[in-house]
């Protein structure tokens, strides 16, 4: 098999979170044109049903927060093949001024939401023997950050589920992959960056001295879930141009 043949997806079933904006919606394209077919899921109907009619999708709203909605997607979605569980929030604030009610929206989003949605959809997978899951999760469960110390930690938090689905799921055919990016531009980083609360030390600690696009994640992305890396389980994958380095 060469290496175009284990990225092609035609075939798959993918359910994608958080797919209306951002690194969702670039690796709904991405698994498209790959010959996918794809359950696109967002808690903003309006932008999931824009993207999901553009690819021919079948499309859920759903709020990451409720756990009953997540088992409700996980029902819907069926046998999926594969899982990317990319929905999430951050409130940038300092720890200072972070509310006890933003500490739990992010925790429930971030981390319950991203594990409860792993744990219902992987039930399948195990039993059916075969699947494969990529959780997004950050940098800045490595870097740490200003503005984001819960957040980071949720996210760090995901890596860890991640190893240990990997080690109970792996002698199933089930892969569990987390990747973790830096700052990419997105309108999640955008609205922050307006605020000043970017959280990070700047470009100067990116080796590669440019922030990444939400089309170099999807492709990552795509590699991980493909057949390509079909010997990576467990991992959490880093892509910041080098921020952790220092
Ligand atoms: N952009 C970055 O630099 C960056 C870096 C590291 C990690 N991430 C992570 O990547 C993922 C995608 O972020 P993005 O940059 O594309 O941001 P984004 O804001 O463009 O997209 C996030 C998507 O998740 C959806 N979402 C938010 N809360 C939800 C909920 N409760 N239920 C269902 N869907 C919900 C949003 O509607 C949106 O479509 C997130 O998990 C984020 O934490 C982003």
């Amino acid at each position: 098999m060469t290496l175009a043949n284990d990225l092609d997806l035609t075939g798959r079933r993918i359910l994608v979170t958080g797919a209306a904006n951002g690194f969702g919606a670039a690796m709904a394209e991405s698994f498209r044109a790959a010959g996918a077919t794809l359950v696109l899921a967002d808690i903003e109907a309006e932008p999931l049903a824009a993207i999901s009619g553009r690819l021919g999708a079948e499309h859920h709203v759903y709020d990451q927060a409720d756990p009953a909605a997540i088992d409700r997607l996980a029902a819907v979605a069926g046998a999926v093949d594969t899982l990317v569980a990319n929905a999430g929030v951050l409130v940038a604030k300092p720890l200072l001024e972070t509310s006890l009610a933003e500490m739990r929206r992010i925790v429930d989003v971030d981390f319950l939401g991203t594990v409860r949605l792993i744990q219902q959809v992987g039930r399948g997978m195990v039993e059916r023997r075969r699947g494969t899951i990529l959780a997004i999760g950050s940098q800045t469960a490595f870097s740490g950050g200003e503005n984001r110390a819960v957040y980071a930690a949720a996210k760090a938090g995901v890596s860890q589920v991640v190893r240990g689905a990997a080690v109970e799921w792996g002698p199933h055919g089930v892969r569990v992959l987390c990747l973790a990016p830096g700052r990419c531009i997105t309108r999640m980083t955008e609205v922050t960056a307006q605020a000043g609360l970017s959280g990070d030390r700047g470009l100067a600690r990116v080796a590669l001295g440019r922030w990444g696009s939400a089309e170099e994640i999807a492709k990552l992305a795509h590699f991980l879930i493909s057949d390509a890396a079909g010997y990576v389980t467990g991992e959490t994958v880093i892509a910041d141009g080098g921020y952790v380095l220092g």
